[in-house]
């Protein structure tokens, strides 16, 4: 099976899912959890910082870190994956967007009202009260990164913390629900940029093969998801899902 088998089910899909992880994002220059953290951050790995221990212990250093990622993001492009990510949309009956990124490359793109299963770096809320925040408009800091102390709540005085998912919390509820839905009830589902090894949105895959879609898979790596796949079609996303794209409905400009 190769990208024009899986340019074929794709082409036939009336219900797709895209199912997204870090390495979308990675070609436009947003670090993955399993790149080295550098700078101030080298000392620490990701999965230690993002955690609701990590904020009760150390909270300036927690919210630096996702005020230094905030900043990253803000800076970079959506890249080749993420447009044709956002075609797909106009080429099938049916597509739903399902990712882990916290990052909003995908929204930029193009793509509508994407599922955030580990929520975004743009929605802080209050630590205490759990009321939603303004982002503080970061003055822009070159360089590395720093300890940042996290805004209060004007409701409550509590820290306010990144609206993201941490290790060990509960997924949001609306979330998971529409994308296990989706994932049961499509026809094919491409995964890309994801290492499968963070639960429950792991399961997501496995639901959508366990319930009889083919699973497409991009990724330049080997992944515990390989098993699972219909088609493994390794390599980065901006250059695997324009082919993929142009297989199935022919040559096109993606912008
Ligand atoms: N951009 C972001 O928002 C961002 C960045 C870092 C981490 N995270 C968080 O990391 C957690 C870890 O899960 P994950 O599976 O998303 O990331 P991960 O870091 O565990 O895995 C990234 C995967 O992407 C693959 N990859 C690397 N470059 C690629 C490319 N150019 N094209 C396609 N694939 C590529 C790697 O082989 C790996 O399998 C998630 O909870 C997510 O919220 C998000
Ligand atoms: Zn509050």
């Amino acid at each position: 099976m190769d990208l024009n088998d899986a340019a074929k089910l794709l082409e036939r899909s009336r219900h797709v899912v895209v199912f997204t992880g870090a390495g979308i994002s990675a070609e436009s220059g947003v670090p993955t959890f399993r790149d080295a953290l550098t700078g101030l951050w080298s000392r620490f790995d990701a999965q230690s910082l993002a955690t609701a221990q990590a904020f009760r212990e150390d909270p300036d250093l927690v919210w630096g870190w996702y005020e230094w990622r905030r900043r990253i993001v803000q800076r970079v492009h959506p890249n080749q994956g993420h447009l044709a990510v956002a075609r797909l949309a106009t080429l099938v009956p049916q597509l739903t967007v399902i990712t882990q990124n916290v990052d909003d490359l995908h929204e930029r793109a193009g793509s509508a009202s994407p599922v955030h299963l580990h929520g975004s770096l743009f929605a802080p809320r209050c630590a205490t009260c759990a009321r939603p925040a303004p982002l503080p408009s970061t003055p822009d800091q070159s360089g590395e990164g720093r300890r940042v102390p996290p805004p209060r709540c004007a409701h409550c005085d509590g820290l306010i913390r990144p609206g993201v998912v941490w290790f060990g919390e509960q997924l949001p509820e609306p979330a998971l629900e529409t994308a296990a839905r989706a994932a049961s009830a499509c026809d094919v589902l491409l995964t890309v940029g994801t290492s499968g090894l963070v639960y429950p949105a792991a399961e997501i895959p496995r639901l959508a093969a366990r319930s009889g879609a083919a699973v497409l898979q991009v990724n330049p790596r080997p992944t515990p998801l390989d098993p699972i796949a219909t088609v493994n079609l390794p390599g980065p996303a901006a250059e695997v899902l324009p082919a993929l794209l142009t297989a199935a409905w022919g040559g096109f400009p993606l912008a």
